[in-house]
């Protein structure tokens, strides 16, 4: 069944998630191009939104397609959160996510990201503000828990329900657990269970047979993939069972071109030095790549490595 969030309905219940550093417009694009249902921004400061923060406008810059897009924002404050929500800039998107999974430091101990989980009545109140402040469909993104073995998904999910949340996405990992470990989907499931609003099951997808285990243990609506998707954008396509006939290298350059629309070429060179590392993945050359791009201070010198590295 087509997954929707709101009053949108998406092509596949496949999307591709918010990765800092790795979600800009460009490479949403390719995801798109094979196929992904919905794609995400990385997160995005509320407040620096609000204050005019030149960082936060590359973040949000996006092309107009026929498939959605949806914000990432993060802050803890209501009144910041839905002034964001209602920022002109923000029109082109067709939904708004609120970032609950965040583990890093710097973000956590302002109480934004994954701290919001100790806190389900902010929860629903900052759902409730984006809510109004853009009169878009609203999406969380959230984790098992802070800490290791507490989980507090469902009450969290439940929280954002009631604010006026139209799906929710868990990553069941821990905080404390950052990136490491398994993602327990026993948790997804129970989340699945409480809420009637969409849930999207998110770690661990990497192939087929991981979105079909991820499919059998939480009967979730959506499935999301962030590091199963670097360097191949055609996953979403390969995962529906449509072939093709694909050019890494025609996709690298396809993907600099987008991003030389938006961006000077130096900012190019920087954001394509780490996906060229993940086009280069399993690859014998992966090791020289990593090293090459660690050379690279301008567009050329990265074409060169292009060149080199990728020559069909
Ligand atoms: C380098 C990196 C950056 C990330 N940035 C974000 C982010 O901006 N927002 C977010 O909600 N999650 C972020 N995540 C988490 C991913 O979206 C995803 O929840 C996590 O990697 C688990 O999914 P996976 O197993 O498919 O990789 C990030 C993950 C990584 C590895």
């Amino acid at each position: 069944m087509a997954l929707k969030i709101g009053d949108i309905e998406l092509k596949s219940n496949l999307l591709f998630a918010p990765i800092a550093g790795f979600s800009e417009v460009g490479y949403r694009h390719l995801c798109m191009k094979y196929g992904a249902g919905l794609t995400f921004t990385e997160l995005v400061s509320a407040k620096g939104l609000c204050y005019g923060n030149k960082g936060s406008e590359e973040l949000i810059a996006t092309t107009d397609t026929t498939t959605p897009c949806a914000v990432q924002l993060f802050g803890s404050d209501p009144e910041f959160m839905f002034k964001a929500a209602r920022d002109e800039r923000l029109k082109k998107f067709d939904i708004i996510d609120i970032n609950m999974g965040c583990p890093v430091k710097k973000v956590y101990n302002n109480g934004e990201g994954s701290a919001l989980m100790n806190n389900p009545l902010l929860i629903a109140e900052l759902v409730q503000a984006v809510c109004e402040g853009s009169g878009k469909p609203v999406t969380c993104k959230m984790r098992a828990g802070v800490e290791m073995n507490r989980p507090i998904a469902v009450e969290c999910a439940l929280a954002a329900e009631r604010g006026g949340a139209s799906a929710v996405t868990i990553h069941p990992r821990y905080r404390e657990q950052f990136y490491s470990g398994v993602a327990d989907h026993s948790i997804t499931r129970a989340v699945k269970e409480a809420v009637k609003i969409p849930v999207i099951a998110n770690g661990d997808i990497f192939d087929k047979a991981s979105l079909e285990r991820v499919k059998a243990e939480t009967g979730a609506d959506g499935f999301m993939l962030a590091r199963g998707a670097l360097g191949r954008p055609y996953i979403f396509a390969e995962l529906e069972g449509r072939h093709f006939e694909y050019s890494r290298r025609a996709t690298i350059l396809e993907h600099i071109e987008i991003l030389r629309k938006y961006f000077p070429d130096t900012t190019v060179a920087n954001i394509m030095k780490l996906h060229l590392c993940y086009y280069a993945k399993g690859e014998n050359f992966a090791k020289q790549v990593r090293v090459a791009v660690g050379e690279v201070k301008t567009l050329d010198e990265l074409f060169k490595v292009v060149d080199r590295y990728f020559p069909n």
